[in-house]
C-alpha cells in the first residue's frame, strides 16, 4: 500500500499525520517506510530526532541518482535508514531537494519515484509519503507514485476554498498519469468540537458531497511535546485522546 498525505496549503498537519499513522502501522507489525519529500525535513526530524542530521544518503541523493539512472541502476536500500522504532524506516529529506527541483522538472523524471516505490513494495507493507506545501515536481511525483491520497484539512476558511482546486489537481493527475490513484478522503485535523465555526465548516464540506472521513483529530498541545521528544503519540502516550484518534483513523483507512 502506497499512500501520500497531500495538501498544498502549509501547516495543515501533513507531517504529523504521516508520522503518527506510520508509527501505528509499524507498531502493528507492518513493515513501514516513510518517504520525506519536504526539504524542511519535519518528518525526518520527528522520526529520527537527534540522528536526523546523520541520515545520509537521502531522498535528495535518490533524485540526484535518478538523473543518471539510465546508466547506473540505483540501490534503493542505500537511501533508507532505520528509525528507533521497530519496523519503521525512513527515506530522509534533505535541504538539497530544493536546489535539485528545477533540474528534475526539466529532465522529466516524474516517474522515477513510482518505479522505486513499486520495487520497494517487496520489502514494505506500507509506504507513506510526506510532501511539501506546494504542487511541484515532488508532490506530482508522489501523486503519480501512490494508490491512495489522504488530504488533511485544518478547519480554516481559506483551506476550505483551496480544497476544490486541490481536488481538481488530483483529478488531473488521475486522468493524465495515474488511474490507480484513489482519494481516500479528507481528514479533519485540529478539530475543536465546542467551537462553532469548525463544526459549521465541516458540515458544509459534508453537505457539498466532499469525501470527509469519520475520524476527527483533536487539537492538542501534546503534539508539541511529541515533536520535541521525537516520539509519535502512540509511543509518547498511547492512552492520550489524540493517540486513540490516530488509531481510529488508521483503522478507518484500513477499512
Ligand atoms: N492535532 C494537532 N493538535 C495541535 N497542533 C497540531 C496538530 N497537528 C498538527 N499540529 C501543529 O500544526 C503545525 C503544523 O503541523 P505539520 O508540520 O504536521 O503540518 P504540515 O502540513 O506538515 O506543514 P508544512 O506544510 O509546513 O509541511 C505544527 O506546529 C504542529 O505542531
Ligand atoms: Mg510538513
Amino acid at each position: 500500500m502506497r499512500r501520500v498525505v497531500f495538501n498544498q496549503k502549509g501547516g495543515v498537519g501533513k507531517s504529523t499525520i504521516v508520522c503518527n499513522l506510520a508509527a501505528i502501522s509499524a507498531s502493528e507489525g507492518l513493515r513501514t517506510l516513510v518517504v520525506d519529500l519536504d526539504a524542511q525535513g519535519n518528518s525526518t526530524q520527528y522520526l529520527m530526532g537527534a540522528r536526523a542530521g546523520e541520515a545520509s544518503p537521502s531522498a535528495a541523493n535518490f533524485f540526484e541518482a535518478s538523473l543518471a539512472y539510465s546508466f547506473k541502476p540505483v540501490d534503493l536500500a542505500s537511501f533508507i535508514h532505520p528509525t528507533p522504532f521497530e519496523n519503521l524506516d525512513v527515506m530522509p529529506a534533505h535541504a538539497d531537494l530544493d536546489a535539485l527541483h528545477g533540474k528534475l522538472e526539466s529532465r522529466y523524471k516524474i516517474y522515477k519515484l513510482r518505479d522505486a516505490l513499486i520495487e520497494l513494495e517487496a520489502t514494505y507493507d506500507a509506504i507513506y509519503i510526506d510532501t511539501p506545501p506546494a504542487l511541484n515536481f515532488y508532490t506530482r511525483s508522489a501523486l503519480i507514485a501512490v494508490e491512495r491520497c489522504l488530504i488533511p484539512f485544518d478547519c480554516d476558511d481559506f483551506s476550505r476554498r483551496a480544497l476544490y482546486t486541490l481536488l481538481d489537481n488530483v483529478k488531473e493527475i488521475q486522468q493524465d498519469h495515474n488511474d490507480a490513484l484513489e482519494v481516500e478522503g479528507i481528514v479533519i485535523n485540529q478539530f475543536q468540537p465546542r467551537a462553532s465555526l469548525p463544526a459549521k465548516l465541516v458540515e458544509e464540506l459534508v453537505t457539498e458531497g466532499l469525501p470527509v472521513l469519520e475520524s476527527r483529530l483533536s487539537s492538542s498541545v501534546k503534539i508539541r511535546e511529541s515533536h520535541q521528544h521525537a516520539m509519535p503519540m502512540i509511543h509518547l502516550d498511547p492512552r492520550h485522546k489524540l493517540s486513540q484518534e490516530y488509531l481510529a483513523l488508521h483503522r478507518e483507512l484500513a477499512g
